[in-house]
């Protein structure tokens, strides 16, 4: 990786737009992460608008280090390709382009699962793992990154797959818990079939599972049963601003 010490980090949630400066020696946030409610509706200029108050504020901290934004989304070279969760006049949007316009810096725009899963590759649960780790985001949607011996292969999109006939996340995504008012133990039933068939087309070596639901993995995960091992995230809510930081650090 990069010599760059700090970078900033900016996470972007359906509620919530977080950013920090992130010490990338240790992979811990540096100060308080300041976090302003999302803008409804979350377009794209409303979006950088508040991204630019986050980088503002922290300003005299982050100096000129480098810049990573989160976007639930696939991104391909800058550019927001989907929008299942989110606000559907990001597609096509050249976001990188936007937020530099905005920000007067370069920026790195990553999908929010892959930036949690090089968070947790460098820092968290799949610290030193070698092989192939999927990292998972329970939240409103299900979001996958691959990361194979610590190169991540990005927009995998896993939460898309069929199950059961629709998309793997209308059902099994935490968000389906809620609404539904599903036991862990029905939840469960939903997630191994989730887990089960991921192991059986990809073999990882290491199943991560993040989003907000993880801090409470002890109520799920020994409910499944599978071939590969299963474990919670460590970095909890700062992955996404971590993993961005780091990912614009090695731009
Ligand atoms: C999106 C992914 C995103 C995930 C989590 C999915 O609906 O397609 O790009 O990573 O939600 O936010």
């Amino acid at each position: 990786m990069s010599k760059k010490k700090i970078a900033f980090g900016v996470d972007v949630g359906g509620s919530g737009i977080k950013g920090a400066p992130v010490n990338l020696n240790k992979g811990s946030l540096i100060g308080d992460r300041l976090r302003i409610p999302t803008p409804t509706p979350a377009t794209p200029e409303a979006v950088a608008d508040v991204i630019g108050q986050v980088v503002a504020a922290h300003d005299e901290v982050r100096g000129d280090a480098p810049i990573g934004v989160t976007v639930p989304g696939v991104v391909t070279h800058g550019v927001v390709r989907s929008a299942a969760n989110i606000d559907p006049s990001w597609i096509g949007v050249d976001a990188k382009a936007l937020f530099e316009e905005r920000l007067g810096h370069p920026v790195h725009v990553v999908n929010d699962a892959d930036a949690a899963g090089v968070a947790e590759m460098a820092y968290g649960a799949a610290e030193d793992v070698r092989g192939l780790v999927i990292l998972t985001t329970l939240g409103t949607g299900i979001g996958t990154a691959l990361i194979h011996d610590g190169v991540l292969v990005p927009n995998s999109e896993l939460g898309h797959l069929e199950l059961d006939g629709g998309d793997a996340e209308d059902t099994a995504a935490s968000s389906a818990r809620e609404r539904e008012d599903l036991s862990w133990e029905d939840w469960a039933k939903r997630l191994q079939r989730y887990y089960r068939h991921v192991e059986d087309v990809l073999w990882p070596d290491l199943f991560v599972v993040g989003g907000g639901v993880s801090s409470q993995a002890n109520q799920f995960l020994p409910l499944l049963d599978l071939r590969t091992p299963i474990v919670a995230a460590k970095l909890r809510n700062k992955a996404g601003i971590i993993g961005a930081a780091r990912l614009a650090a090695d731009d």
